[in-house]
């Protein structure tokens, strides 16, 4: 059984839901969740062919944590566009049905996002429901460019710039990394995307 299913607020506040970097050790309870909210068949969506050999990035993806529970997750995914401009693929953004309303994805978007932006990122996408997410800046068109590598519901496959115009002239197919095959439980983006320095030991 789910125990994050029978979570319970202690309080109608979210002031004690801390917002950290999520660690290895938060995986399993990270995987509960994203399957409490999403189910399995999330499993056979197109956006999990790009997350197959890969890792999310460690240095971006983040916990909500409360009371030492794990309450809501963000997590971040190296991919290129057009097989040359490195991005960043958000999601699973989740957040524990007993939580919902809080503001907990509201700071965990935030924290995110700026911190892709801290690091160098230029561009994020991501498939999700566009009247959620266009608050935080997602956008269609800007994704019109762009295709995924399987069937998606193009109203739902939206992109932010982190940089002004960084998608413009930008197209093609995204990927995975190439040299994306890994073993270690998440990856470390570093700095200057676009400076010709790649997603692995920056
Ligand atoms: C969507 C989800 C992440 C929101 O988490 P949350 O912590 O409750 O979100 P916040 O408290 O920051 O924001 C709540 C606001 O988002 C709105 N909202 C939530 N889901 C929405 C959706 N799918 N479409 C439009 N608005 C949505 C709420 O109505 C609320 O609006 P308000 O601020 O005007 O009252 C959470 O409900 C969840 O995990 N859902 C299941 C997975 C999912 O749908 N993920 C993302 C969408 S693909």
């Amino acid at each position: 059984m789910n125990a994050l299913l029978h979570v319970v607020p202690e309080s109608g506040t979210d002031d004690t839901v801390v917002i950290q970097t999520e660690k290895a050790h938060h995986t399993s309870d990270v995987d509960m969740l994203v399957h409490a909210r999403f189910g399995q068949d999330r499993l056979k969506k197109t956006v999990y062919r790009l997350r197959e050999n890969t890792a999310p990035l460690g240095d971006l993806s983040l916990v909500a944590m409360r009371r030492g529970q794990l309450v809501g997750t963000l997590r971040f995914w190296p991919i290129r566009i057009g097989a040359q401009i490195p991005a960043l693929l958000l999601g699973p953004l989740a957040v524990a049905s007993a939580y919902q309303g809080l503001g907990i994805a509201t700071r965990l978007m935030h924290r995110g996002l700026a911190r892709a932006q801290d690091h160098g990122h230029e561009i994020v996408v991501l498939v999700g429901d566009e009247p959620y997410y266009r608050r935080f800046g997602f956008r269609r068109d800007l994704a019109r460019d762009l295709a995924l590598p399987g069937p998606v519901a193009l109203e739902r496959f939206l992109a932010r710039e982190l940089v002004p115009d960084a998608l413009r002239g930008v197209g093609g197919m995204i990927e995975a990394p190439r040299d994306a095959t890994i073993t270690q439980p998440f990856l470390v983006s570093g700095n200057g995307a676009h400076n010709g320095r790649d997603w692995f030991g920056v």
